[in-house]
């Protein structure tokens, strides 16, 4: 650089050149080795910490319009990052997440999970990418195989070639090739590419998400709909649960950005206490003050009338393969770090259920005290 500056005044080159011709030297020295990148300067992190700061953090967010979307969103916005949200619907559908950001913070862009270009266009401007992309059932275009396995692998070898080193992937804590259910297969396998092309990925492993909008406590809640019967296998007697409350994941994905020893581990994000699948149901049935019949359902009784509703082309209720799902042992991982280890101290169900539950309640229990719920039945198996 001073070298540049001799020559240029030397030879009178005028001072507003030389900014220029540095970086020119600058960027011809490091276009062998760093990608270039179009960051914006606004990356550089500045304020002091709350929403019109500036955190540092470029994420595109994949997913971002689904359950754990928003609350992903909605912290990486209150410290003031900048969001690229690709998504395939309606932009007006996801106009809720405009606020989570300060004024053009948040970026809504369309992108085709099959086409690499709209992958690369999305990563553009980004330094972190979070790929939060599922489905709970298999569609006509979409098979569990494309988003669990491919979309994924294409996210983090897009995210590698463009220079990028942070990427969070998530997976699920029962992911295992061997199970019965075909999303936890893929989940499987999903990981394993994600590892291959992208090393130093975090790879997050949540149990069962619950959470206002979840597909797990209102599942069961409402099936209410049916006289308040509760098919389950064996009762629900031989399935142990571990569910995590949605905030806890999404302040684990933050944490996990923003810690640099993070890269290239997987974490395991489980609630703090272990539940037989029938004693959690008895519990969400107290709290929304409704009786509980449960009724034991043969596996392949179960699959049956679940192949029934997964012939809904919309949102299928229930599926063969959620039901497998749901009725798997949540596995443990004591050599796996997990949300202590991001500094988050998990929430109870005990904690949290009334905030989903309170509108499965009858008018008149609206209001009713959640002292009165005798908390459910914790195992250590
Ligand atoms: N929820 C849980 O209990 C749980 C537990 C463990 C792990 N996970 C994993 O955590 C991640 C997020 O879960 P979630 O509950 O938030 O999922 P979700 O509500 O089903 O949202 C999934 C997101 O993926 C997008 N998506 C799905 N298929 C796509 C495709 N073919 N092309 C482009 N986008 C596609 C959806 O976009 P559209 O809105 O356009 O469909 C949506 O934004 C998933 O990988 C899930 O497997 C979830």
């Amino acid at each position: 650089l001073a070298y540049v500056l001799l020559i240029c005044i030397f030879r009178r080159v005028p001072l507003i050149l030389i900014g220029s011709c540095s970086s020119a030297v600058l960027s011809a020295a490091s276009v062998t080795t760093v990608p270039q990148r179009k960051l914006h300067h606004a990356v550089i992190p500045k304020g002091k910490g709350g929403r019109s700061s500036s955190s540092g953090i470029a994420a595109t967010v994949f997913g971002a319009t689904g359950f754990l979307g928003r609350y992903v969103v909605n912290r990486l916005g209150r410290i003031g990052s900048q969001i690229v949200l690709p998504h395939r619907c309606d932009q007006y559908d996801i106009m809720y997440l405009r606020p989570m950001g300060d004024l053009g913070q948040i970026i809504f862009m369309e992108w085709d999970a099959r086409n690499k270009e709209s992958i690369k266009r999305a990563l553009e401007h980004s330094n972190v990418v979070i790929n939060l992309v599922g489905r709970e059932w298999e569609t006509s275009n979409y098979r569990y195989e494309d988003v669990f396995v491919t979309i994924p692998q294409q996210i983090a070898k897009a995210a590698r070639a463009a220079g990028i080193t942070k990427f969070v992937h998530m997976s699920h804590l029962n992911a295992d090739i061997r199970s019965p259910s075909k999303y936890l297969r893929n989940k499987a396998v999903g990981e394993a590419a994600v590892r291959d092309e992208f090393p130093d990925a975090i790879i997050m492993k949540p149990s069962e998400i619950f959470g206002r909008e979840d597909r797990f406590f209102n599942y069961y809640a409402n099936m209410r709909w049916f006289g308040n019967a509760v098919p389950l296998i064996s009762l629900g007697k031989k399935t142990v649960k571990q569910p995590v409350h949605v905030v806890d994941v999404a302040k684990a994905i933050i944490n996990a950005v923003r810690d640099p020893d993070a890269n290239g581990k997987t974490y395991a994000l489980v609630g703090p206490n272990r539940y037989l699948l029938h004693d959690l149901v008895e519990y969400i049935y107290a709290v929304a003050h409704r009786p509980f019949v449960p009724y034991p359902l043969p596996r392949p009784l179960y699959h049956l009338a679940a192949q029934f509703f997964a012939m809904n082309p919309f949102e299928p209720w229930t599926t063969a393969d959620k039901v497998d799902r749901f009725h798997t042992t949540d596995l443990k991982y004591p050599g796996l770090p997990g949300l202590e280890d991001l500094g988050i101290t998990p929430s109870t169900v005990e904690q949290k259920a009334i905030e989903i539950l309170r509108r499965h309640r009858r008018f008149r229990y609206l209001e009713a005290d959640l002292d009165e719920t005798k908390p459910a039945k914790t195992v250590n198996y």
